[in-house]
């Protein structure tokens, strides 16, 4: 086991926020700057599976791998655990099935990609994760789905970090100046300086099974990933952790 390994929960209550989008694109971007990084697909609708270029379901994914069968793919860009229908029929007696098979891995950082709402997984993915990312939409409900999860984490893990991330960004409207100086102001949480644009290739790639540096490398998208797998570097201590 890598003692040094970080788990990242990817996650908000809120639905279509960019959680998968994120886990693969800033997952591949961790990858080119040689961070060892696995993507555990814990949603039942297998988003990341299948914008990794695979068929959620028709491959051993996510239950079998809580049971200790060896199901990951690395003929991904970013090496999988994949989900499917199956996840949704997991028996969680304990979050601590989830730690055990993470301890498994041989990686640096793990990226769980949760489901949008609050089930079992989810919350099994808060209880085990070293940190919580939680992207956002500048939007009036911005708060909903973070205010949710910081709820949650208040029962399930009251220390865990949280990093939140502007997502699908717009910067000429209005409304996302004043939700910006909503989360500035807000200490609950470290703001993640970089910010994703809404950038039509990023939803593109994901429907071409591709990471948007395979996609569209020179596209808004891909320097934004890129920027902002720099600054989770430095944020989370990739660069100080080294290998076991
Ligand atoms: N930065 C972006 N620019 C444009 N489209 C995006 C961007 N990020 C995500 N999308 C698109 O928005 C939709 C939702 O994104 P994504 O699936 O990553 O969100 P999610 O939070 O994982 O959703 P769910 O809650 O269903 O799991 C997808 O169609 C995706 O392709
Ligand atoms: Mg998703």
């Amino acid at each position: 086991m890598n003692l040094k390994m970080l788990t990242i929960a990817i996650a908000s209550q809120k639905g279509g926020v960019g959680k998968t989008c994120t886990c693969v694109n800033l997952g591949s971007g961790l990858q080119q700057q040689k961070i060892k990084v696995v993507l555990v697909d814990m949603d039942a609708q297998g988003s990341a599976t299948y914008a990794l270029g695979l068929v959620p379901g028709k491959q051993p994914g996510f239950d079998r791998w809580l049971e200790g069968e060896d199901v990951i793919r690395t003929d991904t860009a970013v090496p999988l655990i994949p989900g499917g229908t199956d996840t949704a029929y997991v028996e969680w007696d304990s979050p601590e099935i989830l730690r055990k098979a993470i301890s498994k891995l041989d990686c640096d950082l793990v990226l769980l990609d949760c489901p949008p709402s609050l089930v079992p997984a989810t919350v099994a993915a808060l209880v085990v994760a070293d940190r919580v990312l939680v992207p956002v939409l500048a939007d009036p409900l911005v708060l909903v789905g973070l205010a949710q999860v910081l709820d949650t984490l208040k029962d399930v893990n009251p220390d865990v970090p949280v990093d939140v991330l502007r997502s699908r960004y717009k910067p000429a409207l209005n409304m996302t100046a004043e939700a910006d100086s909503v989360l500035v102001s807000d200490n609950r949480f470290n703001l993640l300086r970089i910010s994703i644009p809404e950038n039509v290739a990023i939803a593109e790639s994901a429907g071409h099974g591709q990471s948007i540096f395979e996609y569209a490398s020179k596209s808004k998208g891909a320097s934004a990933f890129k920027a902002l797998a720099g600054e989770v570097i430095k944020e989370w201590g990739l660069n100080k952790r080294g290998r076991k």
